[in-house]
């Protein structure tokens, strides 16, 4: 099995998830453009060639993190643009690819989230604990309950058995999301403490996430073995998982999340 999920948590080690999400991004997006599309394309080959440059670069930890950091903010703000006006195109039945809107306007939060990350680097700021649970669970919430509608969607409809079960994961998802949202405003700034109530929830995400990230394993290699019929495009679980396993581990322990005040 080739998934990675031990990318070392120092600052390349989280430069480079960043960049190695947003480079794969546009290698599915490349499967998904028609032929009728060749400048988009293009566009973004040379994005995916700028991208997965840099990301060789943070893997090895060579250079400069400072002078990293700003050419990885560099390309994913320009990738971000370019997802943003396809999307754009999409929106007004200008565009022939076959990437769902909602996969586009995700693609473009995680590239948003890559910025705000490398924002925290370069500033330094930090946050409490219970923010970070807060912002973590949030935001990833809805990517996890994305990631499944997408599986959903590429998973044959021949394949009933895994689409209920997708199906039924999603929702639970979907339901741990609202209740992020209900904390955020439930437990209001300044949160200098970890409410026992915070802390289950954030207990109860890492379990589910955990057992998502065992769940999309079990999946990509029945993909990968051409057992489940789907037109997903590979390693798409495979990153999928690395996401689920980024989530828990943020929760597991805040203090090695970007900008936590431990
Ligand atoms: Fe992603
Ligand atoms: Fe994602």
């Amino acid at each position: 099995m080739g998934y990675t999920d031990n990318y070392e948590r120092d600052a390349y080690g989280i430069v480079a998830f960043w960049l190695r999400s947003n480079l794969e991004h546009g290698q599915f997006f490349d499967r998904q453009i028609s032929h009728h599309e060749l400048e988009l394309a293009r566009a973004n080959q040379s994005m995916v060639q700028s991208l997965g440059g840099i990301w060789q670069r943070a893997e090895e930890k060579q250079g400069d993190l400072g002078i990293l950091i700003n050419e990885s903010q560099q390309a994913i703000s320009e990738f971000r643009h370019f997802i943003m006006l396809g999307m754009n195109k999409a929106l007004h039945c200008d565009l022939i690819v076959s990437t769902p809107v909602a996969l586009m306007d995700h693609m473009i939060r995680e590239a948003e989230e890559s910025q705000k990350v490398f924002g925290l680097m370069q500033s330094g700021g930090q946050v409490f604990v219970a923010d970070s649970v807060i912002h973590e669970s949030t935001f990833w919430l809805r990517q996890m309950a994305d990631h499944l509608a997408f599986v959903h969607h590429y998973l044959d409809p021949t394949n009933y058995d895994l689409q209920d079960k997708v199906r039924a994961m999603t929702q639970k998802f979907e339901r741990l999301f609202l209740q992020a949202n209900a904390l955020k405003t439930i437990v209001r700034k300044p949160r200098t403490e970890m409410l026992p109530a915070l802390n289950a929830f954030r207990q109860i995400v890492i379990n589910e996430a955990k057992d998502l990230e065992a769940f999309k394993l079990e999946l990509d290699a029945l993909i990968k073995q051409c057992a489940a019929i789907t037109t997903a495009p590979p390693n798409i679980l495979e990153h999928i998982a690395r996401e689920a396993h980024h989530l828990w581990r943020n929760l597991d322990s805040p203090s090695t999340a970007v900008g936590t005040i431990p």
